[in-house]
């Protein structure tokens, strides 16, 4: 259930595409929906129905999400109703989640599963007992501890406010009873929604078995309605995180000033230091130094890597040994190759800078591949943009581009090739020459030394 949009965060945007640990809420749940191997996932989308269902859709390419559009908001009974056309006459087990309870595990709803089938229950209910229950539907058992019905804090008197077990809105249903009690369900309550908690009620009063299965965390079904749940949420996900990080050996100068995602991997021996973050997918290597202010993004480091302060890295690849910043960037598919390096003030965008280059000041290099062992000087820019198009720059390898060489692309160094300081290059370099000026015009041909001729 992901269609409400969640007053109480005070926000425009849907509750379950706020973030946890870098993630929508909907897709925590998704994820772990998917790993139980269904036959089907349904989504009951609702507010922001195209950006909850392009959330789910990036982050689970290849998996199998239905949506059901529930068109207005008449309650949990009438979510769960609107993915009636999916799901009717299936002879299975329906498992209910919320899109705002993100912390549930797999291996949690697997034993609530399988006492479901056990008992051969009509539904079961995941219930978990709270020192504060308040807000919370009650979970009313009879007088030999059976379950008979769940009442919301808005309906239940006094007396039932004191019950501390209280539904975590997580069920399992058989599919054809869930649907036949549905169309049972009525709106007459202190909200005048179609509840789904009605349904193990009716069931109940139908003889049917309905079991409550008591979830032995309470954590992992803690609910987001504002926004300090969502702060303190992340503070224990991040703590999780780095706990794990340190045990496998990696070092965190300030775990408290080291915000990492779940989904990235650090090798034994890295240092993180203060202020770095680590987002999404990013894998980090053995023995390197993430030094203080660095923001990784979606990337991918190898081992030995040194990143000085405050460098911005994103869906990008730095091979082993290379060094990087401070204040460098990488962003757009760059690639550094083993032993390369780039200082400070030099941004990489959609480059590969081969093995053993190096650009250590002030410079932008953007649409380009550099061969091996190369020096670009200080200052030298990739004019890549006319106002339209973008171009290619291609530099060969042991090539020496000049400080404050503007490389006007398209255009191609040969190997060898040498720039002037402040030259203006609008034409292709041919190998070992020696250009300069502006525009740049050749100076010198057969750097090499080498005598040129017939063989
Ligand atoms: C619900 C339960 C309550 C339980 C609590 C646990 C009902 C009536 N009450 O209350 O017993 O203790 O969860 O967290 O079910 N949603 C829709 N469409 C709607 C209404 C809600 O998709 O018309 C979705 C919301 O987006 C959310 C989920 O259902 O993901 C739960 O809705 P919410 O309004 O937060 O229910 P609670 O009041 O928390
Ligand atoms: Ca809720």
């Amino acid at each position: 259930m992901a269609a409400g949009l969640g007053t109480r965060m005070r926000s425009s945007r849907a509750k379950v595409l706020h973030h946890l640990d870098g993630m929508p809420l909907v897709n925590h749940v998704v994820s772990a929906a998917l790993k139980l191997n269904p036959a089907k996932v349904v989504a009951i989308v609702g507010h922001q129905a195209d950006e909850v269902e392009k959330a789910i859709i990036n982050e689970f390419p290849d998996a199998d999400v239905a949506f059901a559009i529930q068109e207005k908001q008449l309650g949990t009974g009438d979510a769960v109703n609107s993915a009636r056309q999916i799901l009717e006459g299936r002879d299975s087990t329906t498992v209910v989640l919320s899109g705002d309870v993100p912390q549930i595990k797999a291996e949690t709803l697997q034993a609530m599963i399988d006492a479901h089938r056990e008992a051969a229950a009509a539904c079961t209910i995941l219930s978990v007992r709270l020192k504060d229950p308040t807000g919370y539907g009650r979970v009313m058992r009879n007088e030999d501890g059976l379950f008979e019905r769940v009442v919301e804090q808005k309906d239940a008197s006094d007396e039932e406010k004191k019950i501390r077990e209280i539904n975590s809105g997580i069920y399992c249903f058989d599919t054809v009873k869930l649907f036949d009690a549905l169309s049972r369900v009525g709106n007459e309550n202190a909200q005048g929604e179609y509840y789904l908690t009605d349904v193990p009620g009716i069931m109940c009063a139908d003889g049917e078995v309905v079991a409550v299965f008591e979830c032995p965390n309470a954590k992992e079904v803690e609910g987001v309605n504002e926004r300090g749940q969502l702060a303190k949420m992340e503070k224990i996900a991040r703590k999780e995180t780095n706990r794990s990080l340190m045990e496998s050996g990696v070092t965190l100068l300030d775990p408290k000033a080291a915000y990492i995602s779940s989904r990235a991997e650090i090798g034994r021996d890295t240092v993180i230091y203060q202020n770095v973050t680590v987002e999404g997918k990013t894998v980090i290597g053995e023995n390197c130094n993430i030094r203080p202010g660095v923001r990784i993004v979606n990337s991918v480091v190898g081992d030995n890597v040194e990143i000085r302060d405050n460098s911005f890295i994103t869906d990008s690849t730095i091979g082993s040994g290379c060094t990087v910043g401070p204040m460098a960037h990488l962003r757009g598919h760059a690639l550094m190759e083993e032993g390369s390096k780039i200082g400070n003030f030099v941004e990489l965008k959609k480059t590969r800078l081969g093995k053993g280059s190096k650009a250590s000041h002030l410079t932008y290099l953007g649409d380009a591949t550099i061969g091996e062992n190369t020096n670009i000087g200080a200052g030298t820019i990739t004019c890549n943009y006319d106002g339209k198009n973008k171009h290619e720059t291609h530099i060969g390898d042991n090539v020496k581009i000049g400080s404050d060489t503007m490389l006007v692309a398209p255009i191609t160094i040969g190997d060898g090739a040498v720039t002037g300081a402040g030259s203006v290059v609008t034409h292709d370099v041919e190998s070992d020459t020696l250009v300069a000026g502006v525009p740049a015009k050749l100076k010198r041909a057969n750097l090499n030394g080498q005598k040129q001729g017939p063989q």
